[in-house]
């Protein structure tokens, strides 16, 4: 069983997909830090994270480790995700790890949650289940700026909602794997909805689909 859960930043689906995951005991991949780790990667090594084949060596490097590294949640390897990601070799690179977790998942679990851009389109377009979580961007800066002020790092919110919007607007039009939900996945709008009411919408959708 595996369940692709798609959409843009800040909009509740990491933590909608880790629930899920931990409800069905089924495994769960981030796989925004897979592309985080090779934007950081390439920064560290005094890189420039559109350059193709600093890119490349990053991606082909990357072992599973990598995706422990706290400093992924940052905004700057967010920013170096996003120009990473939308190089085609880079995504191609990374394809078949994911792959492989959906159809083999860790620990013999019987079911799979990916989260991600471009899961139910492109990494899993079998999945059973296709989530898109989205929500309207000036509620998602908002959340993202609540975020940063809750962990004591200094956030000023125009700032914060300009790099969502530069985020999106750079997954959105890219060429490779862009965001969009697949034609067969339901959207969940989280624009009014608290984390209990999301996954209370996503489980009821999940229940009803896999009966
Ligand atoms: O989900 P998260 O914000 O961690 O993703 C960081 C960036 O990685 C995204 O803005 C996107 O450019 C890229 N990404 C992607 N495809 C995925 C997951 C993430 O292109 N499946």
């Amino acid at each position: 069983m595996i369940i692709a859960v798609d959409g843009p930043a800040a909009s509740g689906k990491g933590t909608l997909a880790r629930r899920i995951a931990s409800h069905l005991h089924y495994a769960y991949l981030d796989t925004g830090k897979i592309y985080r780790a090779v934007g950081h990667a390439v920064l560290g090594a005094g890189g420039d994270p559109e350059d193709l084949d600093a890119a490349l060596a990053a991606a082909r490097a990357l072992n599973a480790a990598d995706l422990a590294n706290s400093e992924l949640a940052s905004d700057i390897a967010a920013v170096a995700a996003s120009k990473v990601a939308a190089l085609e070799p880079v995504r191609a690179v990374l394809l078949g790890f994911q792959k492989d977790f959906a159809a083999s998942p860790p620990c013999g679990l019987g079911g799979a949650v990916l989260d991600g851009r471009d899961i139910g389109t492109v990494v899993c377009p079998d999945a059973e289940v296709k989530l898109f979580v989205t929500a309207d961007v000036e509620v998602r800066a908002r959340r993202r700026h609540k975020e940063l002020l809750d962990k004591g790092e200094a956030s000023i919110y125009p700032r914060v909602l300009k790099a969502l919007k530069d985020r999106d607007a750079r997954d959105s039009n890219r060429s490779a794997a862009p965001l969009i939900a697949a034609a067969d996945a339901i959207v969940v709008d989280t624009t009014a909805m608290d984390p209990d009411e999301a996954f209370a919408s996503a489980f009821g959708y999940i229940q009803k689909h896999t009966d």
